[in-house]
């Protein structure tokens, strides 16, 4: 079977000490294909459903992995001027210079693995293909432990679906439209670390967090919703 493993090779992308060019190139070619691949629509459609409308008019939201914080710009402005929503984003990652290239949302280096938080202090913490970062599955669980630790009300993430329909469909994309060599080889790699949905269950199972919803979503994604009981 195609991928049946995840990856386990490192990303460029991770590589600490990157001069400051080379990261904005990679995040305006993050950006691009994010645009592409609508990477905020499971936030709007699937987190909101979730939640219930009712529930969203005032959050605080913990984004972790959050590199240039374009998805919070994104969703304060979306939940703003969409639906008059009051969002607040606190950005983490673990990378300062990633953070530097963000706007005045406020943000805090630190790693996933350990949130430098008091538990209970987010309504909702969230992440985008951060969690495929993680290679090793203990860190996998401390960082879904760590999120389920500092949420209020639930924890809501978007990463890549391991299968080889969407690694064919990056490689295409990487033939007809001009990305930094580094950042095709990231992404592809990136699809190879994806997650499986029941493996990424059984390790929110490990983690603690209870009643974990873990879907594949429009072929390339897969999500995990959990809300803690009232
Ligand atoms: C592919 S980028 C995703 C950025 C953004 N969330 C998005 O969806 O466009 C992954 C981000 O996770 C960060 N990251 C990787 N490992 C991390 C860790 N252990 N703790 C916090 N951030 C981490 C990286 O620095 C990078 O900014």
């Amino acid at each position: 079977m195609f991928f049946r493993r995840r990856a386990t090779q490192a990303e460029y992308f991770d590589l600490p000490g990157r001069p400051r060019a080379e990261m904005l190139e990679s995040y305006e070619a993050l950006a691009s294909v994010n645009r592409l691949f609508v990477f905020a629509e499971p936030f709007q459609r699937l987190l909101t459903q979730f939640l219930g409308h009712e529930n969203c008019r005032s959050l605080s939201i913990l984004d972790l992995g959050a590199g240039d914080g374009s998805l919070g710009e994104l969703l304060t402005d979306w939940a703003a001027k969409t639906h008059g929503w009051a969002w607040t984003f606190t950005n983490l990652d673990i990378s300062i210079e990633a953070l530097q290239l963000g706007g005045p949302a406020r943000r805090i280096a630190g790693s996933a693995l350990a949130l430098p938080f008091i538990d209970n202090s987010f309504d909702l913490v969230i992440g985008s293909q951060m969690t495929h970062h993680l290679v090793r599955e203990q860190d996998v669980v401390q960082h879904l432990r760590e999120a389920w630790r500092v949420c209020r009300r639930g924890v809501f993430l978007s990463d890549l679906h391991r299968n080889p329909v969407l690694y064919t469909l990056l490689w295409v994309l990487f033939h007809i439209r001009r990305y930094p060599k580094h950042f095709r080889e990231d992404g592809l790699l990136s699809v190879k670390r994806g997650f499986r949905v029941n493996e990424l269950r059984d390790l929110a199972l490990r983690a603690g967090v209870s009643s974990p919803h873990v879907r594949l979503y429009r072929g390339s994604r897969i999500v995990l919703a959990a809300m803690k009981p009232d």
